[in-house]
């Protein structure tokens, strides 16, 4: 029997219309239509009590199982320990940082749960597949429950080298809790090494060879870097036709004519909005011949609305898109059209091919797909060119953009200015450099390679792979 594959994530998604940008929920869906299999954890819903079984929906070929989680739980957990915790500290920004006990316990709690409900799920021939930091704990907690079948761990946003790391009060049970898997898997070569830094560091007598194959005492684990692409031929497909749909027809009409520069972001400190607003404030004071002929336009759906950093990060942006237009605007032209709503996924794709410069200006960020996105929607007769931070993953492979230290502003103003009168040719060469890298590495590439090493933890002995494999 063929093994299946189980993809655990913190939020599954039923596919829908407008999706949020970028991000784990893309790169999990596309990997899962292509092998099929489940998709399990939360679904949105809260629950006064325990969570009821998981409720089951069938679309094409893809099972979703989607938990309830517990309402007294899930504040903590969620808003809590995994995005005011996990998330600032492994986006290297201590300062954002907070601490309590009982959101811990609430997110050892809520992956007790998941453990719980998932491990009768299981099968004997199956492969379980962990995405990103709300699940660390889980591989213990389900080997706790008698399940022995290949487990991975994937993280969608950096790991911190230990110094940063050792600011949390547990860091070494979280360690810990990512040794129970049989692998473990980063976006960019800077995140495994920070990894290793931290296996060193909690755990004297470990050997960590050169293959990521890490060695404790009675048990080894492999450890690798897994960079997520993204589906080149399904966004080509997109992009071209969404050009002919109303909505980015009447997007592009309305531009009257003018250059686009575009941002599509989830509303988070780490995408560094309020640095690439005053960065596009400069270029247009010191290209002022642009005033009036290019407009800017970043879409921005509101994200993590109760976590006090996201409402902070909201109000600036307010404030500096209302600057920046109040100072610029002229009856006829808006400098920057600033919307806080979601598009369907194909719409996104057609407005980043109508824009002549993408901008990607994250402070600190594990890929950014929104960056390949851009790259894969761009007509390839005349495409427009991408400004990225060089802290962002994709950073490593997209080496043909026009990297930017996301932090200053001067350097991201010249960029734009580089882009948007950079002559076709070097714009083609640019982008024909790129997208053989994304085609070399899409989804399916990453699933793939993820998965079949995954599967390979068994084949090579080690004293956990030779357990009896059932559920
Ligand atoms: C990032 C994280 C994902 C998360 C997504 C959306 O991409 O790596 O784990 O699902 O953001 O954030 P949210 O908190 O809305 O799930």
């Amino acid at each position: 029997m063929a093994a299946r594959l189980i993809c655990v994530s913190n939020r599954v998604s039923l596919p829908r219309k407008a999706a949020a940008p970028g991000g784990l929920a893309v790169g999990v869906l596309s990997a899962l239509k292509r092998t099929g299999g489940v998709w399990f954890g939360w679904g949105g819903d809260l629950s006064e009590d325990d969570p009821s079984e998981p409720e089951i929906h069938i679309r094409d070929g893809v099972t979703y199982a989607l938990l309830e989680l517990r309402r007294d739980l899930f504040e903590p957990y969620y808003n809590g320990f995994s995005n005011e915790s996990l998330w600032p500290l492994f986006h290297y920004m201590p300062t954002k940082f907070r601490f309590r006990h009982e959101e811990r316990e609430a997110y050892e709690a809520v992956n007790r749960q998941f453990a719980q409900k998932l491990a009768p799920l299981i099968k004997p021939n199956d492969v379980i597949w962990v995405h990103d930091y709300h699940l660390i704990p889980l591989a213990s907690r389900l080997r706790e429950l008698g399940v022995r079948v290949p487990i991975g761990f994937f993280l969608h946003i950096p790991f911190p080298y230990i110094e940063t790391l050792r600011v949390l009060p547990t860091y070494a049970e979280l360690v810990r809790d990512l040794t129970a898997y049989d692998l473990v898997g980063f976006q960019a070569d800077s995140d495994l090494r920070s990894f290793h830094s931290a296996v060193a560091h909690c755990v004297e007598t470990a050997r960590i060879e050169p293959d990521g194959l890490i060695r404790l005492g009675d048990r080894s684990f492999r450890s690798g870097v897994f960079s997520i692409g993204v589906d080149v031929e399904g966004i080509e497909g997109e992009a071209a036709r969404a050009a002919d749909t109303q909505i980015v027809r009447k997007m592009v009409d309305s531009l009257v004519g003018r250059k686009l520069v575009i941002g599509v972001d989830r509303l988070d400190y780490s995408k560094g909005l309020v640095e690439r607003f005053s960065a596009y404030e400069q270029f247009l004071e010191t290209f002022p011949d642009n005033r009036g002929h290019v407009t800017y336009l970043q879409i921005a759906p509101l994200s993590r609305k109760d976590v006090q950093s996201y409402a902070e990060i909201r109000r600036s942006l307010e404030q500096a898109s209302g600057r920046t237009n109040g100072r610029f605007a002229d009856a006829d032209w808006t400098p920057i059209r600033y919307l806080n709503r979601n598009f369907p996924h194909e719409s996104l794709m057609g407005f980043l091919r109508a824009a002549q410069v993408g901008l990607v200006t994250p402070l600190r960020d594990g890929m950014n797909l929104v960056a390949k996105e851009y790259l894969a929607a761009q007509d390839p007769a005349d495409p427009g060119v991408l400004v990225l931070s060089q802290l962002a993953g994709a950073a490593r492979e997209l080496s043909a953009a026009l990297q930017i230290n996301p932090y200053d502003s001067r350097a991201v103003g010249h960029a734009i200015q580089t882009a948007l009168t950079m002559s076709l040719s070097e714009r083609r060469d640019r982008h024909s450099a790129m997208l053989e890298i994304l085609r070399s590495n899409d989804i399916g590439v990453w699933a793939n390679r993820f998965i079949s090493t995954l599967r390979q933890t068994r084949e090579s002995p080690s004293p956990v792979s030779r357990l009896p494999a059932v559920g």
